[in-house]
This record gives C-alpha cells, sequence and structure tokens, in this order.
C-alpha cells in the first residue's frame, strides 16, 4: 500500500514537470510582442486611397520576414499610422514578434532598420525611417 502510494506520487511528480516543461517551451517559442514606434519620412504624398495601416503591417511583416528562416509564423500586430506632423512625417505603432525570435532579437532587427527606405506598395511613395523605439 505505501509502496503504491509512492509510486502514485512519483508519476505525479513526474507529469507536473512535464507540464511545466512544456510551458516553458511555449513560452520560448512565442515571445512577448514588443510595442514599437516607427517614424518614417515619406518620399511624396501618399496616395490617399491607399490603406497605410495595410502598408505597414505589410512593410513589416515583410521585412522582418526576411530575417528568419522560411515559413516562421510573424506575430505582429495590426499597425496604426498617424500623420503627417507638421514637419511631414508619419508615426507608425504596432506589436513585432515572430516565432523563432526573443522579444530582444526582434527589437534588434527593427531598431536596426533606422536610415533604411522602403517602398510602399499602394501609396506611391519611399518611405525613409527616422527612428525606431521599442
Ligand atoms: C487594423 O486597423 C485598421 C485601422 O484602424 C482597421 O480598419 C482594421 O479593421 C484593423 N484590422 C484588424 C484585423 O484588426
Amino acid at each position: 500500500m505505501l509502496f503504491k502510494l509512492s509510486s502514485i506520487v512519483a508519476t505525479a511528480l513526474a507529469a507536473a514537470s512535464l507540464a511545466s516543461a512544456s510551458a516553458i517551451n511555449l513560452e520560448q517559442r512565442q515571445a512577448p510582442a514588443a510595442a514599437c514606434t516607427f517614424v518614417a519620412n515619406p518620399s511624396g504624398t501618399p496616395d490617399p486611397s491607399a490603406l497605410l495601416f495595410s502598408e505597414w503591417n505589410f512593410i513589416l511583416g515583410r521585412n522582418l520576414a526576411d530575417h528568419v528562416p522560411p515559413s516562421t509564423i510573424i506575430r505582429n500586430g495590426n499597425s496604426t499610422v498617424t500623420g503627417p506632423d507638421n514637419t511631414g512625417l508619419y508615426t507608425i505603432e504596432q506589436t513585432i514578434a515572430a516565432d523563432a525570435l526573443t522579444t530582444a532579437e526582434a527589437i534588434t532587427v527593427v531598431t536596426g532598420w533606422v536610415g533604411e527606405t522602403f517602398d510602399g506598395p499602394w501609396s506611391g511613395v519611399a518611405w525613409t525611417i527616422q527612428s525606431v523605439t521599442c
């Protein structure tokens, strides 16, 4: 009887440690998204019919995909775009994440885009990244 009880306890402990190990793995695969703010300078006036949130979802997702292995799931949020401000700049807020990257790695990738220019597929302008803060 005592022997049986101890084997039940041992089994329960083993199951508990398996459960916590898989929770840790899940956390590693899905790092918390980084909330990032991009300031961008357009080469001209964006086509007013272009949906800028959609354009930035595309630009940021496409370029993040270049930094991860093929078929890695990108988990960026939906972008919010405001602008132009009184100096012609636009501000884009988006959460950034990909399954292959830690939060810190994702931040390193996107903050490395300062000074880069990305073509807007729908607005007809090229956007130069002025600053990135996460
Ligand atoms: C993304 O944001 C835009 C602009 O606020 C909104 O129109 C659109 O429905 C949102 N899309 C999703 C999937 O939340």
